[in-house]
């Protein structure tokens, strides 16, 4: 399908959608109850994301939002409230549509909100050719929008340009596990549904990373559907356009407190636990932010530890029975690559088949945060032991 036929074909499905109220895409868990205290129902009827991109409390008061494929407007007015009269909210969809229905309801929103005027504008645009200015948007947030996008690498360099130095991005998008086959990208249906143009989790992070976003991490996930044994999910990602680092710094090594053994971030560096890191200034802006932060010791002389010391973290697996479940775990940002304390050597969204051992360490507390799993074993799954390697590891 050529590209144009795809935008065409996307923008009348949700033309369609919008004029009749149709039930559309993915789980999400809003608070309706609160919502509906200040946003009318015609625009939470048609509310068709798979995320809460407004709703994690990363918008500030008085910030300057920016909302990819708006709609109807649900997540512009949530963020409306939370950046306060002084902040200012801007959508952007290609659809007509959607668009009246969220002009139409702004002034309501400003007056449930008590504000003297909507401080949410909502203008005419694609995805890959915003009508923004360079440098102006402290938060882009968007809601299952790029998935829909034929040219994500265009949406991704226009997110980097329309950043402030010191912007981020917190988005909400299907992704899948592996590479959606070309029976299913040139189905326009499954266009509109969220799913023929879903890239892989590696290549969505990739993608942000190439346009210059950096310390790209998942926030939240949830299944979607399966297809043919491919799993599409929902991930909301956060990441950020660094300002210009200071020329200096006091700060000149990071050690890696773990509990990953070793991770090589998106720049290409290797950190092992315990063992300092010459840093540069930039390095330093991106270890101190989250989630980074917690993982590193920044000083500025090298600080050496081992496992008897109390900034080392570490989990390793249960001696316990194994057992093969058909879980998958893919590693979910910040790092590119990351090792743990058993054998195990994930790279950024490529999912690596794991035993019930190694899901019990990855969704414990510091671990959980970075991994997305998966099952795909359906109902196919014997649930019998197998031998657990002598030193209690995995089998
Ligand atoms: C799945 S709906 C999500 C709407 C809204 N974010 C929400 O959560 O309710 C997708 C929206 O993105 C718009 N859209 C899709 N592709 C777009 C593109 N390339 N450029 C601009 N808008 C686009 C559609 O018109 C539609 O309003």
């Amino acid at each position: 399908m050529p590209i144009d036929d795809i935008t065409q074909k996307v923008s009348e499905r949700y033309a369609k959608a919008a004029s009749t109220g149709e039930q559309m895409c993915c789980p999400t868990s809003y608070d309706m109850g609160h919502l509906k205290t200040f946003i009318p129902e015609a625009v939470l009827t048609i509310s068709y994301g798979c995320g809460t991109p407004a709703g994690l409390k990363t918008v500030q008061v008085g910030e300057t939002v920016l909302d990819i494929g708006s709609g109807g407007g649900i997540d512009c007015f949530e963020a409306s409230r939370l950046v306060g009269s002084t902040g200012h909210v801007i959508g952007i969809d290609m659809t007509d549509t959607m668009l009246e229905i969220a002009r139409k309801n702004a002034a309501v929103v400003a007056t449930n909100l008590g504000y003297s005027a909507s401080n949410v504008e909502f203008r005419k645009g694609l995805a890959d050719a915003m009508p923004v200015q360079d440098g102006t948007i402290d938060l882009i947030i968007s809601n299952c929008v790029i998935n829909l996008a034929p040219d994500k690498r265009k949406v991704f360099q226009e997110m980097y340009r329309v950043a402030k130095p010191g912007g981020r991005f917190t988005i909400s998008d299907i992704v899948s596990d592996q590479t959606v086959p070309q029976y299913l990208v040139h189905d326009a249906q499954k266009w509109g549904d969220c799913l023929s143009g879903a890239l892989t989790l590696t290549d969505y992070m990739r993608g942000m990373t190439a346009a210059g976003f950096l310390g790209i991490h998942l926030v939240k996930s949830s299944p979607w559907r399966v297809i043919d044994g491919i799993h599409f999910f929902s991930v909301t990602l956060t990441g950020y356009k660094l300002p210009p680092a200071p020329t200096t710094s006091s700060v000149q090594y990071a050690t890696l407190r773990g509990p990953f053994s070793r991770v090589v971030d998106e720049r290409g560096t290797t950190y092992q636990r315990g063992i300092p890191q010459p840093i540069n200034p930039d390095d330093e802006l991106l270890l101190s932010a989250p989630p980074f932060a917690e993982h590193f010791l920044l000083a500025a002389e090298p600080v050496t530890f081992d496992s008897h010391d109390p900034r080392w973290t570490a989990v390793f697996p249960a001696d316990a029975p194994c057992t093969w479940q058909g879980q998958y775990a893919l590693l979910a940002g910040p790092f590119v690559e990351a090792a743990d304390d058993d054998h195990h050597v994930y790279r950024r969204g490529e999912p690596l088949e794991i035993c019930s051992k190694t899901v019990a360490v990855l969704e414990s507390g510091r671990y959980q945060p970075h991994f997305v799993i998966l099952n795909r074993a359906g109902d196919r799954v014997s649930g019998e032991a197998v031998t657990c390697a002598p030193n209690g590891g995995c089998c």
